[in-house]
């Protein structure tokens, strides 16, 4: 007998919850992830699907699972063969995946298209992850039409199709014990990585070095991965200068220059689950008074949203908070003139800090660093609400916002980006700041659990010194 994953329990557990959403006569089907060709002989590194994890801790590619709503589950999975082990490593193959995933059984996967049909076969509904696999659809339909061609000898056909996301993003959402661990410890190396980057700016500099920002990057790499990351979660931003006003720059070659500020925005997966942290610290390790003065206004911003992060608040409600403190500020610092745009209220009313924060300030992070789960409060799906852009003059129309709870997870990440303009003051052009920390809701206000890397302007300066 092989033995079981790690953790095998949760899954299993995850799996007879599904089960129990899908109704009398649900059958779910959820693969894994295809693999990709690089080129030629070359695959891009291979990354499972993350409902399908969430569901098995498997790992291996060309894996699928099938759940009925009786909790019988099959794992689909690649069979034994030592010819194909000896080029691409272990397989778990069919008759050690049962006692090792703790399904009620396996089968090769070059035995789907035979079983399917047999799986659907006089039941109701099936589920799979809508619009998120190419062909699965049509595959689906083929399984339902070889179903239906049984019919005349008595067999029933599944009648309905629905959305398997829709009950996995709700699961996903809160994020149990284990996950937040993996999460806590993911959230550790990617701070370390980031510390790390930092002192190297600093000390490269100081040694009078050539710095780029792969050098960096490099850095950011090293620490993740030597630490047991498997990837990064999502391309590394390294910006210096000017690039920090690139919102989706990547690390390239860039000069890394005394009394620029540098932002990084890297972070690792680790075990199938992200992290994502934005600094933005000064290459040399000082900050000039400019730098500073809109540094501390992006800190203050996240302090505001970090403290409206709380069970029963509206997932908006941090993005709101930030946005307030930014307003006053860009007006204090003479960003925006007073005499043209008012009041902080004003600002927020006309959209008049749109040039300078140009984003959300939270997405939810868990296994995918944008990860799923419906920002629209469930309950009120309903009740929707009309307002006019006041830059576009488009009619917007939302619903109230989702209402966060113990468990879930989510960034908070206010920024600023300033592009040389002839309204502006000088000394603020080309300065891109964001500061963005991952947040677990807790049972009163959240758990930041990637400080392990400093935001305050002394922290950073003082780490720098070493
Ligand atoms: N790194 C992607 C993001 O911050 O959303
Ligand atoms: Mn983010
Ligand atoms: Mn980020």
């Amino acid at each position: 007998m092989t033995e079981a994953i790690p953790q095998a329990h949760i899954y299993a557990a995850r799996r007879a919850y599904l089960a129990s959403q899908l109704g009398n006569g649900g059958v779910a089907i959820i693969p894994t992830a295809p693999e990709h060709a690089r080129n030629r002989d070359s695959d891009f590194a291979y990354r499972h699907d993350s409902y399908f994890y969430y569901l098995t801790g498997f790992t291996e590619p060309n894996a699928w699972l099938v759940l009925d709503a009786t909790g019988r589950s099959t794992v689909f999975c690649q069979p034994k063969d030592l010819e194909r082990e000896i080029w691409d490593g272990f397989r778990l193959g069919p008759d050690a995946a049962v006692s090792a995933l703790g399904v009620t059984s396996a089968l090769s996967v070059s035995e789907l298209d035979k079983h399917l049909p047999k799986l659907l076969e006089n039941q109701h509904t099936v589920w799979y992850p809508f619009a998120t696999h190419k062909g699965l659809e049509t595959r689906v339909a083929d399984w339902l039409n070889a179903v239906r061609a049984r019919v005349r000898l008595g067999a029933q056909c599944p009648s309905q199709q629905r959305d398997a996301c829709g009950p996995l993003d709700e699961m996903r959402l809160i994020k149990d014990a284990h996950e937040q661990d993996v999460m806590r410890r993911a959230a550790q190396i990617s701070a370390q990585a980031h510390i790390r980057a930092m002192q190297t700016s600093a000390r490269m500099l100081r040694a009078g070095q050539d710095v780029r920002e792969y050098h960096l990057e490099a850095e950011l790499l090293h620490e993740f991965r030597r630490h047991g990351s498997q990837f990064p979660a999502y391309t590394s931003i390294v910006a210096a200068g000017a690039n920090a006003c690139v919102l989706h720059y990547r690390a390239d070659a860039a000069p890394v220059r005394d009394g620029q500020l540098v932002l990084i925005d890297a972070g690792c997966e680790l075990d199938g689950y992200a992290s994502d942290i934005t600094r933005t610290f000064p290459a040399n390790g000082k900050f000039t008074g400019p730098q500073r003065d809109l540094y501390n206004l992006v800190l203050a911003s996240q302090d505001a949203a970090v403290a409206a992060t709380k069970p029963g608040a509206r997932f908006v409600d941090p993005h709101d908070a930030s946005v307030k403190v930014l307003a006053q500020g860009l007006l204090d610092l003479g960003l925006l003139s007073k005499a043209k745009h008012g009041s902080a209220q004003d600002v927020i009313e006309k959209r008049a800090y749109f040039p300078f924060y140009m984003h959300r300030t939270s997405h939810w992070i868990g296994m995918d660093v944008h990860d799923c789960g419906s920002y629209v409060e469930p309950a009120e799906l309903g009740q929707t609400s009309e307002r006019k852009d006041p830059l576009s003059g488009e009619t917007i129309v939302t619903r109230p916002s989702r209402i966060l709870r113990e468990g879930m997870a989510l960034t908070i990440e206010p920024g600023l980006y300033v592009r040389p303009a002839d309204d502006v003051p000088e000394a603020f052009w080309n300065i891109g700041i964001r500061i963005e920390d991952d947040a677990i809701v807790a049972a009163e206000g959240c758990e930041l659990i990637s400080r392990g890397v400093p935001v305050s302007v002394d922290e950073i300066e003082a780490l720098m010194r070493l």
